[in-house]
């Protein structure tokens, strides 16, 4: 197969393109990212001589028309994609996940191509922290911030180009992931790179909000059980049972790297901030048979904080900027 990866510079799209060529090394690959200051061609660098790098927007229609003409699977990971940057200027969260999905997706049905659209668990809101329900595919969507709407509504335009033109596409909504070549905003980089660097890390409130985490290979190989195993038209969701509250991890990552609490500093609370995040991963492990390889959260962690600790060149770049940012909102 000819596979487009739209915004395989970034995090969980980069690592898609590392499996993908260790995995199915039978397909070629060409990746479109604008390498926006989450994009970052360093994170393709093992790989580039095996695959189509090409700079440019999924808004550029013209762009995207060609590129998808030449491909016969489209899996589109490209998206404003940080809670913390929606909140202080949604404007490209609204042009790139809702108008960058609508190009992409008009170039699906002019070309009939495959689409599988990823997504996450965010679109459904959040769960109450007493509550023992996850999110199913049945749970109404409910979503809280300027991103989490934004790819809400990005999942419904992908629902309606289904049902009204009937173009083939897979929708998968992941919960939180961790592991290598997450940007530095992110929580579990952000406090690692703290410590690197000698700061405290940064707890919002009191750190009791949950998130279901899960390693970014397990939500690769889901995507790639989904490409391989999925029906058209179907909503699965992604999850690998990790549910932790925010104290936990960061009480995780001093442990790991041998401080104390000493180092852990509350800050500003998020506004709007979800509680609860839980994914029940039923449909995906009874229907399609995946099952998750990292299932200790801690080991996960440890290699996460090991590949922070070798790659300085990678992240510390971007250190700087990104405590900046978080300092106007903090104070
Ligand atoms: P990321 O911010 O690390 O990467 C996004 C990539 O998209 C970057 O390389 C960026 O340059 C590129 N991009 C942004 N706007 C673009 C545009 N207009 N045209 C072309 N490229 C553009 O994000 P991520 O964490 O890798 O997330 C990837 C996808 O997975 C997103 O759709 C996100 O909503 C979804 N998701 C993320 C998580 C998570 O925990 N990070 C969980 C579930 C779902
Ligand atoms: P984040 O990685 O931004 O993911 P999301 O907003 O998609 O869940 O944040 C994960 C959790 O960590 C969330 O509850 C907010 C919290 N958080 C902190 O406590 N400190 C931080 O510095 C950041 C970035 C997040």
């Amino acid at each position: 197969m000819k596979i487009l990866v739209t915004g395989g510079a970034g995090f969980i799209g980069s690592n898609f393109v590392h499996l993908t060529l260790e995995k199915y090394p039978e397909h070629e690959i060409t990746v479109i990212d604008k390498l926006t200051y989450a994009g970052n061609k360093e994170s393709l660098k093992e790989v580039i001589d095996n695959i189509s790098f090409v700079e440019g927007d999924i808004c550029d229609e013209d762009l995207i028309d060609q590129l998808v003409s030449q491909n016969d699977l489209i899996v589109h990971f490209a998206a404003e994609s940080h809670n913390d940057n929606s909140i202080a200027d949604p404007s490209p969260f609204i042009q790139t996940n809702l108008i960058g999905t609508f190009i992409i997706l008009e170039a699906i049905r002019k070309h009939k191509k495959k689409l599988h659209h990823i997504s996450t668990d965010e679109v459904y809101g959040d769960l109450e922290l007493d509550d023992p329900s996850r999110f199913t595919p049945d749970t109404p969507y409910n979503p809280s911030s300027p991103y989490s709407s934004s790819k809400a509504g990005s999942d419904m335009l992908v629902r309606a180009w289904v049902r009204t033109y009937g173009i083939h596409a897979t929708i998968s909504n992941c919960s939180n992931n961790y592991g290598p070549r997450q940007h530095v905003e992110k929580m579990i980089p952000r406090q690692i790179t703290n410590i690197l660097i000698g700061s405290k890390l940064k707890l919002y409130g009191k750190g009791e909000n949950v998130r279901d985490w899960i390693h970014v290979d397990d939500h690769n190989t889901a995507v790639w059980q989904i490409i391989n195993k999925g029906e058209s038209g179907e909503i699965y969701l992604i999850g690998a049972d990790g549910e932790k509250s925010n104290i936990e991890v960061f009480n995780l990552i001093l442990q790991e790297m041998g401080k104390d609490e000493t180092w852990l500093e509350h800050v500003k609370d998020r506004p709007g901030h979800d509680l609860r995040y839980a994914i029940d991963n039923t449909k995906l492990i009874e229907e399609l048979g995946w099952s998750p390889q990292y299932t200790n959260f801690e080991d996960g962690l440890r290699a996460t904080i090991e590949w922070y600790k070798k790659n300085e060149a990678w992240w510390k770049p971007q250190k700087d900027t990104t405590e900046a940012k978080y300092r106007k909102v903090e104070a």
